[in-house]
């Protein structure tokens, strides 16, 4: 019997990046951005090492163990899982990634059979992994691997799709993943903004803000990101309410100034009931201006139907444009079948990048 090459090992988060066991943290790190690149052609997902420890420092509400695949040193494989500490928390999170030139040689296998391991210590029954495709696909065609719920395939050939179906996943959603080459044009938008504006009506105001939410609404907007942990399709996905309240938000936004990111957020405030109806996040990184992200975007339930999702999203993105002048991609992910969001994203001009694969498998 032949010995694997390879040996695996714990992986710490150091305290700085300049600690004696910062190499192998950095190395996993730069394995992530070297498989990224090659898969989307492009650096877009690049991350920096201090923005990966400030993002992998230890949080009341997520907790994190990993691992390292070395060969004579050289990290090839690396595998972690994020354990939810206040909601959700027969659930886990797992990632796995190799090499290419260790691909298929059973490593991501082992990788995740010591993540799995970990997670039933920590008594999860409910994992949940995400998978990424570029869009050299027909989603919508007949055949492939079909998720239970909404429409959408992935190719049945894909490597990672075999790799989730060895470990006795299965997909349970195929998801968009958008992007809007920037800048629009600002009229077309401002004139979005104007007729939603028109159709929502005077019972709404917006109220915008970076990094920091104002103390006077912090209350309502925790609700806000509760919500979007459930108000939105999420299929046979179990996943429950997150729990949210004025101290996750603050530790939400000091995390992400930490990790030098900023937050732009648009909110609605419905008059009448001096309530937020709903909001929309884009996320930014200095260390790589010409990205961005959409995060959240949740309109309630009963105030639906007022075109307040597109007064939301219009409005931040013009302000995006002005306080972000660098910004040249908009990244966005949503269930294929979040209809409403969907037509938004596209009337505003966001085209396919990619799909992403929701899988889950459950243990007793
Ligand atoms: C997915 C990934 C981790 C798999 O790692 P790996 O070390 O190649 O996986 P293994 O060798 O343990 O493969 C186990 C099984 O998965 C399937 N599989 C994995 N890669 C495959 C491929 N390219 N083509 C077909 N089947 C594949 C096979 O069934 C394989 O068993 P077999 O070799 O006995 O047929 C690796 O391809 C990778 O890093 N991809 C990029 C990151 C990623 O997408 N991670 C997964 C997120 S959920």
């Amino acid at each position: 019997m032949t010995t694997a090459p390879w040996r695996i090992e714990r992986l710490h988060v150091p305290a700085s990046l300049e600690a004696d066991d910062a190499t192998d943290f950095i190395a996993a790190g730069d394995l992530s951005n070297l498989v990224e690149g090659l898969r989307w052609g492009n650096n877009d997902h690049w991350v920096s090492p201090g923005v990966r420890l400030a993002a992998a420092q230890p949080s009341p509400y997520t907790g994190r163990q990993g691992f390292v695949a070395k060969v004579d040193g050289r990290v090839v494989g690396h595998a972690d899982v994020e354990l939810p500490l206040t909601d959700n928390e027969d659930v886990a999170y797992p990632y796995v990634i190799v090499h290419p030139e260790y691909q298929r040689q059973s490593l991501g296998s082992e990788l995740y059979a010591a993540l799995e391991e970990c997670m039933k210590t920590a008594s999860r029954r409910v994992f949940m992994a995400w998978s990424d495709h570029v869009a050299d696909f027909d989603v919508d065609a007949a055949g492939g691997v079909r998720p239970h719920s909404g429409p959408g395939r992935l190719p049945e050939d894909s490597g990672v799709v075999r790799f989730c179906q060895s470990l006795g996943y299965e997909l349970e959603q195929v998801e968009w993943f958008g992007v809007l080459y920037l800048p629009i044009d600002r009229d077309a938008v401002a004139a979005a903004e104007r007729e939603t504006q028109r159709v929502a009506g005077g019972d709404y105001e917006l109220l915008v803000w970076q990094d920091r939410c104002p103390d006077d609404v912090v209350d309502q907007y925790a609700e806000l990101r509760r919500l979007m942990s459930i108000d939105i399709p999420l299929g046979e996905l179990e996943s429950k309410p997150e729990v949210w309240d004025k101290a996750r938000v603050r530790e939400s936004e000091e995390k992400l100034l930490k990790q030098t990111g900023h937050s732009l957020v648009a909110a609605v405030r419905h008059r009448p009931s001096n309530q937020l109806a709903g909001h929309t996040i884009v996320e930014f990184f200095p260390e790589r201006p010409e990205v961005v992200h959409q995060e959240d975007t949740l309109v309630l339930n009963s105030h639906r139907g007022h075109r307040l999702g597109m007064l939301l999203k219009a409005h931040n993105l013009l302000r995006l444009q002005e306080l972000g002048p660098e910004s040249r991609r908009l990244y966005t992910w949503n269930a294929a079948e979040n209809a409403h969001m969907l037509d938004i994203n596209i009337a505003l001009g966001f085209v396919p990048a990619g799909y992403v694969g929701a899988w889950q498998k459950k243990i007793r």
